[in-house]
C-alpha cells in the first residue's frame, strides 16, 4: 500500500484544547467557575479559543476537560432552551449572540475527553490521541490569549510547511529574566518570520536559557507527537511536559517557532488577565465608558 501522505493528511484539521487544568493562580474564583470561563470583559476565555479556531479552518475541535468542569461543555454546545426563552422575552439579539458563539455542530466536530488527574499539558494531549483526525494537530491555551491582527493559529496554519519543520510553535521575544517562565527556543537562525530551531527547554534558569525566544500557548504538532509522548516520564515540575515530547522529535520531524503578529497576554496569571481586559475594552478612554456603563456593558446595552 502505498503511504505517501496525501494532502488531506498534511492539513492541520483537529484542534486540542487542554482544559483540565487546576487554575491555582486564580483561587478562589477558579474553586468554582473554570479558570477558561473566566471572563475577559464580558467574553469568556474559552470563546476566543474557538473563535480563533474557526477562523483557522479546523473541522474538529477536542477539549480536554475534567469532570469538575462541566460547565465548559455547557458553554461550548448550543443551549435551544435558553436561547428560546431569550427570544420569547424580546432579547433576540442577545439569543442570536448566543447562538453565533456556540460551536455549529452540523459545520464543526465536537469532542470532550476527560483527564482523570492533571499530570501535565504532555498528558492532557495524550488523552486526546483516540480522538483526533489524521495528520498535524493543533494545540491551543485558552489562557494565553492573543488580540490583534489575524487569529494566530490561521497565521501558523499559513505558514506551516511539514516538509520543512513537522512541529511549529508560536514564540515572542522576553527579558532575560523572564526565560524560566517559559519553554524556550534552541534558535539557530531565521527564516523570513520562522525562528529555525534545533531544541526547546522548559522553564530553564536564565544562564542555562539557549535564547530567549519564549513559547506561547499555541502549535502545530506532527501526528508523531502522541507516540512521543506516551511513556514519557514526568519532567519539569513533575509533570509530563509537552516540551519534551516536541523536543524529542527535533532529530525526525523538525521544529520551528513562528513569530505571531498579535499581542498575547498570560490570562492564567491576575495581571495578564487586567492587561487582556484593559486592552479589549480598546484601552484607557474605553475602559473608563464601561465602568460608566449600565449594566450589560458593551455588547449588550442595545437590547
Ligand atoms: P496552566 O499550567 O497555565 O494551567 O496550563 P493550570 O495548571 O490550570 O493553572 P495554574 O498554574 O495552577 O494557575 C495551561 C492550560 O493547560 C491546561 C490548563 O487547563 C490550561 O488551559 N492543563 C494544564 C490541562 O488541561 N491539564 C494539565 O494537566 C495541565
Amino acid at each position: 500500500m502505498d503511504r505517501t501522505p496525501t494532502a488531506r493528511d498534511r492539513r492541520v484539521r483537529t484542534a486540542i484544547f487542554p482544559v483540565a487544568g487546576l487554575g491555582t493562580r486564580f483561587l478562589p474564583a477558579t474553586k468554582a467557575t473554570p479558570k477558561e470561563l473566566l471572563p475577559v470583559l464580558d467574553t469568556p476565555l474559552i470563546q476566543f479559543a474557538i473563535d480563533e479556531a474557526r477562523e483557522a479552518g479546523i473541522e474538529r475541535m477536542i477539549f480536554v476537560s475534567h469532570p469538575s468542569k462541566e460547565a465548559i461543555e455547557r458553554y461550548v454546545r448550543a443551549d435551544a432552551e435558553l436561547e428560546a426563552t431569550l427570544r420569547e422575552r424580546g432579547k433576540a439579539r442577545l439569543a442570536e449572540m448566543l447562538h453565533d458563539n456556540a460551536v455549529d455542530e452540523d459545520a464543526m466536530q465536537v469532542r470532550f475527553v476527560m483527564q482523570p488527574e492533571p499530570l501535565g499539558l504532555g498528558h492532557a494531549v495524550l488523552c486526546a490521541r483516540d480522538e483526533v483526525l489524521p495528520g498535524p494537530v493543533a494545540v491551543v491555551l485558552p489562557d494565553d490569549l492573543i488580540l490583534g491582527g489575524e487569529g494566530c493559529l490561521k497565521e501558523m496554519i499559513d505558514a506551516y510547511d511539514p516538509a520543512r519543520a513537522g512541529h511549529m510553535v508560536a514564540t515572542m521575544q522576553v527579558g532575560a529574566e523572564e526565560v524560566s517562565s517559559y519553554g524556550v527556543l534552541d534558535a539557530t537562525g531565521r527564516e523570513g518570520g520562522l525562528i529555525l530551531a534545533r531544541g526547546m527547554v522548559e522553564k530553564p534558569a536564565p544562564e542555562a536559557a539557549p535564547s530567549r525566544q519564549a513559547v506561547v500557548g499555541r502549535y502545530l504538532l506532527d501526528a508523531s507527537i502522541f507516540e512521543a509522548l506516551d511513556g514519557l516520564p514526568p519532567g519539569a515540575g513533575g509533570e509530563i511536559q509537552l516540551t519534551d515530547a516536541i523536543a524529542a522529535g527535533v532529530e525526525t520531524v523538525g521544529l520551528c517557532g513562528f513569530r505571531f503578529s498579535g499581542v498575547r497576554y498570560d490570562c492564567g496569571s491576575k495581571a495578564g488577565m487586567l492587561a487582556a481586559t484593559m486592552a479589549y475594552a480598546g484601552g484607557q478612554a474605553a475602559y473608563a465608558s464601561v465602568l460608566a456603563a449600565p449594566p450589560g456593558g458593551l455588547t449588550t446595552a442595545a437590547e
